[in-house]
């Protein structure tokens, strides 16, 4: 049993280290936050929850954890938590419990203690809501990361999901069409040779922090250092 004394203590230690994720809904209708960890990482919330317009929640994500937010919309539950979501639905149940959303879903993606905190918002899924992360508390750079432009107001022609007449998601180029160009798959497999293209463009001129296609690495990853995060939809 006495491992049980070093094991406590240490788990506790790692605790005062970990981040605390703040997620605030400003939308004005209610939306569902996903949470998918990464591999071998822990559930956060079971994966997913309701939020009001307005409602902030807080969450203790522990030392070294990685994973991704993305706003969930038009849902609707039962009181099992089974459902459907219109953007974002990860099976069709309220907490994800390791499932992602199906795209497009504007992703806030988080690597922790690595050793620094890696952190973007990525349309390589689409996008469904705006997003934005703001450290606080941090050292090293720590730069606010907003792709706030409403995308499905400024869809290219071909990506846009429509609900009726209404578009409430836009793909990526990879999801509408396919195409190793535009999925950075077969010989465009290398940063070498998977470039921008007129679609990933319009996203970066749209939200230029942000991750517009498989290897935009370079003006879209952001750190930061034993920090906390904001997570703003809308
Ligand atoms: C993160 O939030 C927790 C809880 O509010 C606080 O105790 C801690 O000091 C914060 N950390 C930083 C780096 O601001
Ligand atoms: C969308 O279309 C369906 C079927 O055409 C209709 O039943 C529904 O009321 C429409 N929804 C909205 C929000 O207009």
């Amino acid at each position: 049993m006495e491992f049980l004394f070093v094991i406590l203590p240490l788990c506790f230690f790692l605790g005062i280290d970990a981040a605390v994720f703040t997620l605030e809904n400003k939308c004005n209708d209610i939306i569902w936050p996903g949470i998918q960890p990464g591999a071998g990482r822990p559930q956060l919330m079971n994966g997913g929850f309701q939020l009001k317009p307005g409602e902030t929640v807080t969450i203790n994500a522990p030392t070294g954890w990685s994973g991704r937010f993305w706003g969930r919309r038009g849902c609707s539950f039962d009181v099992s938590g089974k459902g459907t979501c219109q953007t974002g639905d990860c099976g069709g149940v309220l907490e994800c419990a390791g499932a992602g959303g199906v795209p497009p879903a504007t992703l806030a993606e988080f690597t922790l203690d690595s050793p620094l905190d890696f952190y973007d918002v990525s349309l390589v899924d689409g996008y469904n809501i705006p997003i934005s992360i703001a450290p606080s508390g941090g050292s090293s750079t720590c730069q606010t990361v907003k792709c706030l432009t409403d995308l499905n107001q400024h869809c290219p022609d071909g990506l846009e999901m429509k609900k009726n007449d209404t578009v409430i998601g836009c793909k990526s180029a990879c999801l509408a069409f396919n195409k190793p160009e535009y999925c950075c798959t077969g010989v465009y497999s290398t940063p070498k040779t998977c470039k921008p293209t007129v679609y990933s463009k319009a996203f970066k001129l749209a939200c230029p922090l942000a991750y517009s296609y498989a290897y935009d690495d370079g003006s879209s990853t952001f750190t930061c250092q034993k920090a906390n995060y904001s997570i703003g939809f809308c």
